[in-house]
């Protein structure tokens, strides 16, 4: 461990100045003092320049510190400004080499950039065991105080025949300016703000920018008001490229910042870009109007123009429609076409303005289309009545003929808003273009009878809808009528019950007692649009004389119409003999009283006149001999045309008819020769003396009683005389009920019978 305690140290700085400067053939300058020592002894410490050592354009300084020989190894570090120079900016690089003979010798290079030491010196400190205290040393190093000063390095050796000097520049950066030659732009007279016109369009622009100073070389950063750069504008070194056209957006105020180390200058270029100008091409225009699709469509065309044509609409106030425009480019010309669609029909003449704007007119131009007005619709209404089922039904069709689109057709009906379903038909479209459209309503006639139809019509060449109205008929009540009669070929009589009328149905009944059925018939049959509906009812006479019978209709809504009609009430009271008859059997007898007339023997056209006392003007009239053989008759006659024999003589009977009514008289006829004749009036003399006797005897026995007996006695013995006259009459006659009424008729009957038996005496 002897020799452990020497230590050799040696400090060794390195000051590189520009290399470049220097130039390359020359080795830099290196100086070395080296100085051994005894541990003990005076130190001295060497100092030497490394040189080539500015790296990226930036200076550095080097210091060494060397501990040569020692053992153990040597401890170096390094104090700036008293504090330990270990970090940023600075670095430490040692060697450490160890000998044969155990010694090691520790070299330590402290490195830093001089713009980045602000200290004039650093220290190094050595440490060793052989050293009572660290071995501090502290060595002047560059600053940079000298800046804009030349510094000059000399160097002195014995071996120089005189002392080397190198002299330092000292660098500037006194501005910027724009170099473009292809510009033609060198501003020599450079300033803060330079101006840079840019044509649009111009192609594969680069702004040099050059540096004005000594700054081997420099950063520059570049930015456009204050933002990013723009796009397509990019800095390459230390120009400005514009890739592609130069467009507007290139316009602007540049800055461009170049800086070296701590030199720094700023250049300002407002760059403007001057429009491309071009000459104007105007535009062809054009016009056009159609109609599709159930629009009009008006095109305004501006072709062929540079720059584009601006087309615009002007169109009357609240007049709204569809519009687009097509831009189509062609060999740099422009065409604009633009489009209207506007509804086909319109109640008002419309004016369309096109406005073609474009920057060879002076005025905008004008094109205006004038779209006729639309044809108003043709409405139709027709209506028709049907009979179905006995009902009457009303059929009103409504048809409108117009340009397209279909109107729109609805129904009303009366003053109110009542509105009728419709089957509406799909619109047809016509050879010329026209649209039907046709709507019909089908209604029971009663419903709607005797009001207002209305169709109401909607079209866009309407401004307001149009109404055609159609009045639908009150349909008058059926008419009824009855009637009877009597039937040529039937025992039975016909009641009728016809009814005629519009939209009723045959709603006809005869009213008949319950137990009375059949019999009846319906016949329909239709005149026109009228109904004729017969409703007959056959009944023997005797079911119904001398009452009511009546026909009913009842209508669909309940309505009952009737008519009356009596049948009459017949009788025949009595079949008279007209001529001068003698009753040949009294009624006390028991049988029919028989009429005894006498005819004349040989006599042609004999007559004997029959009476019928009936309420009737028809009636069968007949007379038969007893044997069945018929009498010929002339009206009411019974006449014997040929001679009259005794043959002729013999009881005759006469029947008068009337359905089941039937009155019967006997007639005993004699024949008598005029020898007899004469011996009868004789006869007759003499009798008829004794009969006036006894009608006076009578006579004066009626005056008596008359006055003697009460006021209601009297009927009786009036019926008994007449009883006495008369014949036998129909049922309804015999009938034993006899009223006050038939007593007077009768009364008067038995006076007219006496007066005939007195006349004929005289
Ligand atoms: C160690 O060796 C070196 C070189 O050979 C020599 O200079 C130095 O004196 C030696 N040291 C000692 C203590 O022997
Ligand atoms: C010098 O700068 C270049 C680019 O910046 C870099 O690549 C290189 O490493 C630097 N050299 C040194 C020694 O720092
Ligand atoms: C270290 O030191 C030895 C002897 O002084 C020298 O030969 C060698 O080149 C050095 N190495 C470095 C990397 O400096
Ligand atoms: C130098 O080398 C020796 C032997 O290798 C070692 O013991 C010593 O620690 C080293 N010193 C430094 C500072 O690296
Ligand atoms: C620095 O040196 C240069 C060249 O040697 C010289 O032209 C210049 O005048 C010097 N500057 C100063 C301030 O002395
Ligand atoms: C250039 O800028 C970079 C990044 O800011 C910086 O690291 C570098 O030192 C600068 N160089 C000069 C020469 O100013
Ligand atoms: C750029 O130049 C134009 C035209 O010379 C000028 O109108 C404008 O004001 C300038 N802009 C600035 C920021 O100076
Ligand atoms: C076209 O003209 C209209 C009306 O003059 C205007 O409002 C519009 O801005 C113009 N359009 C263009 C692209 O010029
Ligand atoms: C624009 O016009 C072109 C050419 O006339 C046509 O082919 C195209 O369909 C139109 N486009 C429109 C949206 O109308
Ligand atoms: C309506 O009728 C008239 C006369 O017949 C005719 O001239 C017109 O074109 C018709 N209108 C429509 C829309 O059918
Ligand atoms: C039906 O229309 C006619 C004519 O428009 C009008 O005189 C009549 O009063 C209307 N009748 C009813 C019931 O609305
Ligand atoms: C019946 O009387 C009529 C009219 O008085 C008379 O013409 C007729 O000859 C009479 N007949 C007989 C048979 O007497």
């Amino acid at each position: 461990m002897g020799s452990s305690g020497l230590l050799t140290l040696g400090l060794v700085l390195s000051v590189a100045h520009c290399t470049e400067i220097l130039g390359p053939g020359e080795e830099s300058i290196e100086i070395t003092q080296n100085i051994m020592a005894v541990l003990g002894e005076v130190v001295y410490l060497g100092c030497r320049f490394l040189g080539a050592k500015t790296i990226n354009g930036t200076h550095y300084q080097s210091v060494s510190c060397s501990a040569i020989g020692g053992r153990p190894t040597p401890q170096i570090s390094w104090l700036v400004n008293g504090l330990p120079a270990s970090e940023h900016p600075f670095t430490m690089s040692v060697n450490n080499t160890t000998l044969s003979n155990g010694t090691s010798s520790l070299s330590s290079i402290l490195r830093f950039p001089t713009h980045l030491q602000d200290e004039d010196s650093v220290t190094c400190e050595v440490q060793h065991p052989t050293l009572p205290n660290p071995k501090l040393t502290t060595v002047r190093v560059e600053t940079y105080e000298y800046e804009g000063h030349n510094v000059t390095c000399s160097f002195d050796h014995p071996k120089f025949a005189h002392s080397e000097s190198r002299t330092l520049p000292s660098f500037y950066l006194s501005g910027v300016r724009l170099l473009d030659s292809e510009l033609g732009i060198n501003n020599k007279d450079f300033q803060d703000t330079e101006t840079l016109e840019l044509q649009e369009g111009q192609n594969e622009i680069i702004v040099g920018l050059e540096v004005i100073g000594n700054v081997p070389r420099y950063n520059v950063t570049c930015k456009k008001d204050d933002g990013p750069l723009p796009e397509g504008l990019e800095l390459d070194g230390s120009s400005l490229r514009v890739q592609g056209p130069v467009e507007h957006q290139h316009a602007g105020l540049y800055e461009c910042v170049f800086s070296y180390l701590h030199l720094k200058a700023i250049l300002q270029i407002n760059i403007t870009v001057q429009p491309h100008v071009i000459q104007p091409v105007p535009p062809t225009i054009r016009v056009d109007l159609q109609t599709k699709d159930g629009h009009r469509v008006i095109e305004c065309s501006a072709a062929d123009a540079v720059p584009a044509a601006n087309v615009s609409w002007h169109l009357p106030e609240g007049v709204s429609g569809v519009s687009w425009s097509n831009f189509t480019s062609h060999n740099g010309s422009h065409s604009v076409r633009g489009v209207f669609l506007l509804p086909a029909c319109s109640p008002w003449e419309l004016t369309a303005e096109c406005v073609i704007n474009h920057p060879a007119f002076e005025e905008p131009e004008n094109r205006s289309i004038t779209l006729p007005l639309c044809a108003r619709p043709n409405i139709t209404i027709n209506s028709s009545t049907e009979l179905k089922g006995g009902m009457l039904f009303t059929k009103v069709d409504c048809s409108v003929d117009s340009v397209a689109s279909a109107a729109a057709i609805t129904w009303h009906v009366g003053n109110t808003d009542n509105s009728i379903n419709s089957s509406l038909s799909e619109p047809e479209v016509q050879a010329d273009g026209l649209v039907s459209a046709r709507s019909s309503v089908r209604f029971l006639s009663s419903l709607y009878a005797g009001q207002n139809l209305t169709c109401v019509v909607e079209h866009p060449s309407l401004e307001a809808s149009e109404i055609r109205t159609i009045h639908i008929p009150v349909h008058k009540a059926p008419l009824l009528s009855v009637s009877v009669a009597r039937q040529r070929d039937s025992h039975l009589w016909l009641a009728v019950c016809d009814c005629k009328g519009e939209g009723f149905g045959t709603n006809l009944a005869w009213v008949l007692p319950e137990n009375v059925k059949g019999q009846t018939s319906l016949h329909s049959e239709y005149e026109g649009r009228a109904l004729k509906a017969r409703l007959t009812y056959q009944f023997p006479l005797d079911r119904h004389e001398g009452q009511d019978l009546t026909c009913e209709y009842r209508s669909e809504r309940g309505n009952i119409e009737k008519k009356t009609v009596r049948i009459p009430r017949y009788h025949i009271t009595a079949v008279r003999v007209l001529n001068h008859t003698t009753p040949l059997q009294s009624r006390y007898g028991g049988g029919p009283i028989i009429h005894r007339l006498t005819l004349q023997e040989n006599h042609h056209n004999q007559k004997i006149l029959l009476q019928v006392v009936g309420n009737m003007s028809d009636y069968d009239l007949n007379c038969k001999r007893s044997d069945g053989s018929f009498v010929h008759m002339e009206r009411h006659a019974m006449v014997f045309q040929s001679q009259v024999t005794e043959k002729d003589a013999g009881l005759y009977i006469c029947c008068a008819s009337f359905y089941h009514h039937m009155v019967t008289v006997k007639i005993q006829v004699e024949v008598m020769s005029e020898d007899k004749q004469f011996a009868m009036v004789a006869i007759g003399c003499i009798s008829s003396a004794s009969a006036i006797l006894i009608i006076f005897i009578v006579t004066l026995w009626v005056c008596c009683t008359r006055n003697s007996r009460k006021q209601y006695k009297k009927p009786e013995s009036l019926s008994a005389l007449t009883a006495l006259m008369q014949e036998p009459g129909s049922p309804e006659v015999k009938k034993p009920m006899v009223t006050e009424k038939d007593s007077k008729e009768h009364a008067q009957m038995v006076s007219y019978s006496i007066v005939i038996d007195v006349k004929s005496t005289v």
